[in-house]
């Protein structure tokens, strides 16, 4: 039988070269391989900076959303974890902006990924991707990339996957990948929508409860008086009947910003262990007026002025620093607009910004004045430094 490192060896191209260098660079400190530079090029091979993807395939999706099946053009895509997304990006009316969407396809198969994009209220990207992609339209990607995911080595047996609406996408790939490799584990899939016919992979799901015993499925409809089934929202009390006890489960909760306030409570009051709670990262931050600490004499509509690379660009004070950037056609690092990953800082010179929750800041980004610009918002004129 194959070692486990055999095996990683055998998935990357020239592996036993990657790990020699890998094995040189841990001894000297830094890249000092015969030919400079090696490694980082090997990494960039494996893990593209940007990805440049064709759409080859448009799968409606529930009532309201469509799965695009994206496919690379070298033919090479970066393995990834289900629970994984990839950051989108689209330019439209002269701006460049992006988002990031979860895998929804299973990361057993890497022949294409696929990303499913639902309808919502003030949804410039997802709004144009419904309305005017097609077979055969390119688009830009960074990723994949991102934290929520099942950990085997620390996570229970039990899964317990709480999605609302859209936020199902991460939880149809993992249960892809486990339910597809056989891996022995057993998953709950609480499934909150407004109507039946919102829900997302809703045919899928139900046949694939059918088939494997160790996974169950409920749908519960929050304004849909003749639906048959649950109806109201994913509480303590629905937690409780499904799952019974709360020890013996892990708990992955994605949906819109208001659900996961409201199931943290509910597992709190089921004194869930806050260890065994993960949660995909906000997303963008939409009325930032109502958080917590918003200075009460903003409105959100002030626009105040930043100063950068010598230019001073417009910025309202309800919109982070990013989407003005974005706005005014300067090109800033982004991935996932979440307040996570760090790779949109920029540092500020001067002036004040408010922060929205959500934010991983590190002790060095406080001590040398960086700020998450996606989740950071202008409450005063500013200075940054890209
Ligand atoms: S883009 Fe990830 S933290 Fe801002």
């Amino acid at each position: 039988m194959k070692s486990i490192k055999e095996m990683l060896l055998e998935t990357l191209k020239n592996g036993p070269e990657v790990l020699t260098d890998i094995t040189a660079c841990r001894r000297n400190g830094k890249d000092i391989i015969t030919e400079i530079g090696r490694v980082d090029k090997k990494i960039a091979e494996y893990h593209p900076k940007m990805l440049n993807l064709e759409v080859s395939e448009i799968i409606p999706n529930g009532n309201e959303a469509k799965t695009f099946r994206l496919t690379s053009e070298n033919g090479y895509l970066p393995p990834f974890l289900a629970g994984q997304f990839i950051n989108l990006f689209v330019e439209t009316d002269g701006v460049r902006t992006s988002r990031p969407y979860s895998l929804s396809s299973s990361p057993l198969q890497r022949g294409y990924y696929e990303i499913t994009v639902a309808r919502t209220a003030d949804g410039f990207v997802s709004a144009y991707l419904l309305d005017k992609a097609k077979p055969g339209d390119r688009f830009e990607a960074n990723g994949p990339a991102g934290h929520f995911y099942i950990n085997p080595v620390f996570h229970k047996k039990k899964s317990v996957f709480i999605a609302g609406g859209s936020g199902i996408t991460p939880f149809v790939s993992m249960i892809r990948d486990i339910l597809e490799s056989g891996k022995n584990r057993d998953i709950i899939l609480l499934y909150g929508c407004r109507k039946e016919n919102t829900a997302l992979f809703y045919e899928e799901l139900k046949e694939k409860v059918l088939a494997h015993p160790n996974f169950r499925f409920e749908l519960i409809v929050s304004e849909d008086e003749s639906f048959k089934g649950r109806k109201g929202l994913i509480d303590a009390e629905i937690i409780r009947e499904t799952v019974q006890t709360t020890d013996a489960a892990d708990f992955y909760i994605c949906g819109p910003q208001v659900m996961y306030d409201f199931c943290e409570k509910e597992l709190a009051a089921l004194n869930t262990d806050k260890k065994r709670i993960h949660r995909e990262v906000f997303g963008a931050s939409k009325s930032i007026q109502t958080e917590p600490g918003w200075p009460s004499d903003l409105t959100g509509n002030e626009v105040f002025k930043i100063k950068i690379d010598g230019k001073i660009i417009p910025a309202k004070s309800g919109e982070s620093v990013l989407a003005a950037l974005e706005r005014a056609g300067i090109k800033a690092p982004v991935c996932c607009r979440s307040g996570g990953c760090g790779i949109c800082r920029v540092r500020l010179v001067s002036g004040k910004v408010f922060t929205a929750r959500g934010v991983l800041k590190r002790y060095a980004d406080e001590m040398f004045g960086y700020i998450h610009s996606c989740k950071c918002f202008p409450i005063s004129d500013l200075e940054i430094l890209l």
